[in-house]
Parts: C-alpha cells; sequence; structure tokens
C-alpha cells in the first residue's frame, strides 16, 4: 500500500503532482479561461460583499491559510485575517454577519478549529470549508466549501494535503479576483495557465532534487538547530519548512520572515547554525541577497532554495537547491518540495518513526 516507498510521508510527497492536478480537475478549465467552483458561485454576493475574510485553522492548515492571505489580498482585494483557531475561539472576537469564515482543515475532524467555526456561525458569519476528508464534521457544519482531492494522507506530517490547500486557496483569489474586476483578463488568463503547469514544475523538482538532498541531509544528522527563512509568499513557506522539520526530526527549528533576523534570530547565527533560505527570482529577491550577505558574514550554514541559473544568492550559500522559476504566488507550492524531502531524509537517518512520530496524532479531536 506504500507502493514501493519506504514510508507514506515519501510516497505522498512524490504524489503531489497528481495531488494538485486533481484538485484542480473539473475547476480549472484554461482553453475556456474559467475556473468553476460551485461552493464559491452559489454564494459569489457573500464573498463579494465581505467586510472581510477571516482564515482559521491549525498547524500545517494555518500556514496555507497565511499563504491565501496573501493570495486572496493580492488578487481579489479583499482583507483577510489569518488566525489560529485555538485563540480564535477563547478571545471574543469581533464576527458579523458580513464576515466569510474560511476554515481549512485536512482531517476536517480538528476540534479547535471546528469550536471556532460553530462560534462563527452563532455570530451569523458565512462559514466555509477546505477540507481532505469528505462527509468530515467541518465539511458537515459548513455552509459551502471546495474539497482538496488530494486523496488519503496516511503519514502524521502533512505535505501532499497543504499543497492540496495551497491549491483550492490560489483558485478562490484568482476567481474572486476575477469576479470583482481586480484581476484583468489577461493577467487572469496568464495566471490560470501557470497554474495548470504547476503539477509538472513540482514533477520536475522531486525528480532534479531527490538525489541531491539525500546528500545534503546527511551532512545535518547531528545538528540541533534550524532557522528557516523567507519573505513575502515563501515567509508562510519558511514556517511550514521548519515545523515539518520539528515534528519527524525532532530537531529544534524556527520558520522567520528572513527580514525579521535583525530583530532577534541573528544572535543565534554562527559556523554550527544552518539557515534554510527561500530565495526565488520573483518577491523580494534583492533583500533577501542582502539577509543572505548578513548570514555569511555570522559564518552560518548557508541552506538555498532558489530558481535555476542564480547566482548571487548561490555563490554565497553552502548548499543550492534549484527549483524552477514562476511567479511569486506559486513559490511557495514549488519550494515546500524539497523542504519536505529535507525534514523527511534528516528524520529517517536519525532512525525517526516518520509516519508516526512521537506524540503527534493524524486528527487532533481534542483540545
Ligand atoms: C503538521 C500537521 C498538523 C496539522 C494540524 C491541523 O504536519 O499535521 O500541524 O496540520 O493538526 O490538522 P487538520 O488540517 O487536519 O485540521
Amino acid at each position: 500500500e506504500k507502493g514501493g516507498y519506504e514510508h507514506f510521508m515519501l510516497k505522498e510527497i512524490f504524489e503531489q503532482p497528481k495531488s494538485i492536478h486533481d484538485t484542480m480537475r473539473g475547476r480549472l478549465l484554461v482553453d475556456e479561461g474559467v475556473i468553476k467552483m460551485a461552493g464559491i458561485w452559489d454564494h459569489l454576493e457573500r464573498f463579494k460583499n465581505a467586510n472581510r475574510i477571516i482564515i482559521i485553522a491549525c498547524g500545517t492548515s494555518w500556514h496555507a491559510g497565511l499563504i491565501g492571505e496573501y493570495l486572496i489580498e493580492e488578487y481579489a482585494r479583499i482583507p483577510v485575517e489569518v488566525e489560529y483557531a485555538s485563540e480564535f475561539r477563547y478571545r471574543n472576537p469581533i464576527i458579523t454577519d458580513k464576515d466569510v469564515v474560511i476554515a481549512i482543515s485536512q482531517s476536517g475532524e480538528t476540534a479547535d478549529t471546528m469550536a471556532a467555526l460553530k462560534l462563527a456561525k452563532e455570530k451569523g458569519a458565512f462559514i466555509y470549508g477546505i477540507c481532505n476528508v469528505v462527509d468530515s464534521s467541518i465539511a458537515r457544519i459548513t455552509d459551502a466549501g471546495s474539497y482538496t482531492h488530494a486523496g488519503p494522507e496516511i503519514g502524521v506530517a502533512s505535505t501532499k494535503a497543504f499543497t492540496a490547500q495551497l491549491t483550492i486557496l490560489t483558485l478562490i483569489a484568482f476567481k474572486l479576483g476575477k469576479h470583482n474586476g481586480n484581476l484583468g483578463n489577461a493577467e487572469f488568463m496568464s495566471l490560470i495557465a501557470e497554474l495548470d503547469a504547476i503539477p509538472k514544475r513540482v514533477e520536475e523538482v522531486l525528480s532534479s532534487t531527490h538525489e541531491q538532498i539525500q546528500q545534503i541531509a546527511k551532512d545535518f544528522i547531528s545538528t540541533t538547530n534550524f532557522l528557516y527563512l523567507g519573505r513575502g509568499y515563501n515567509y508562510p513557506a519558511a514556517l511550514e519548512g521548519a515545523l515539518k522539520l520539528k515534528e519527524i526530526s525532532y530537531i529544534h527549528a524556527e520558520g522567520y520572515p528572513a527580514a525579521e533576523m535583525k530583530h532577534g534570530p541573528i544572535a543565534l547565527i554562527d559556523e554550527n547554525m544552518p539557515i534554510v533560505i527561500i530565495a526565488p527570482k520573483k518577491g523580494h529577491y534583492d533583500k533577501i541577497v542582502s539577509n543572505v550577505q548578513e548570514i555569511k558574514a555570522r559564518k552560518g550554514k548557508i541552506i538555498a532554495v532558489v530558481n535555476k541559473g542564480d547566482r548571487q544568492v548561490s555563490e554565497m550559500a553552502d548548499y543550492v537547491i534549484e527549483i524552477p522559476e514562476t511567479s511569486e504566488c506559486f513559490s511557495p507550492i514549488v519550494a515546500s518540495v524539497p523542504l519536505q524531502l529535507l525534514a523527511y531524509y534528516i528524520a529517517v537517518y536519525r532512525g525517526a518513526n516518520v509516519d508516526q512520530p512521537r506524540n503527534l496524532a493524524k486528527s487532533v479531536t481534542v483540545e
């Protein structure tokens, strides 16, 4: 059932070209220039008239939500807030019937997310679900939703569900932007054509980085700390990269927006600190270059995720992982794949049980 892979997690990482494609199938109609999503279409007025969208989730799904904020604000120009479900539910938040709440959950059973949704529903908000498990509790309580079609995710560490969530959020942002006039037709057409090719880009990354990452992972088996940095859309991707490493390898890792480094974490940098930095061409590249210079000056070990043909960051990096160039909004999908592999191989080489990490459960049905 692991399809020849040693662990479900590795199988699921490699399934991503298919799971992303399946999530877009029937929704993204490139030739017709249309995104079909019944859940959005049937409630378009709720979305168009929304004062704001509040995204609630936990863990990896919350990281997808942060990227959703960047997507929806950039392309649909609707204000978005992203909250941990556990904080939202207990802090007496302001919710009105003009709010749209989107819950993101792979399992559809996360207790805090469920409770936060119930609260939002009581206050009259329109509630929308992005779940992977069909007919799960969250899918049932929501007014409408879009399933991620990632297929069953068995590995406790979420991988293919995360990239499927990003796919749905991208579709929602483009669809809303198209309908409310914030995303012009030419840009819409070019973005959807690029989105359609993302499964292929992910396939390329898997094959071009798989062996290299196994080699890189060997150098970090005894490391005790990691920093992950990114800016813009790749700041949440850095958080997610760090979470993957913590969960399965038990190495302490922190994700940060790269510019926040100088407000604290830079104190940690010395020759023993590996820093994974996500530095694609599109999206604050020059700023990232100066962040890398600051790290280099303090002798941090740099593992850089860059676009093919990159020079400036690559020259300073100790390890260079190349990903294909995409528009910035798609880069977290492509950049997450090598980070999943890195976490996986470091954990495997440390002898950890990657599919069933200690203390973690696949669905967190208690708060
Ligand atoms: C991370 C992970 C957890 C879940 C979180 C939310 O790899 O698996 O952080 O993302 O427990 O779970 P769902 O998405 O099922 O609500």
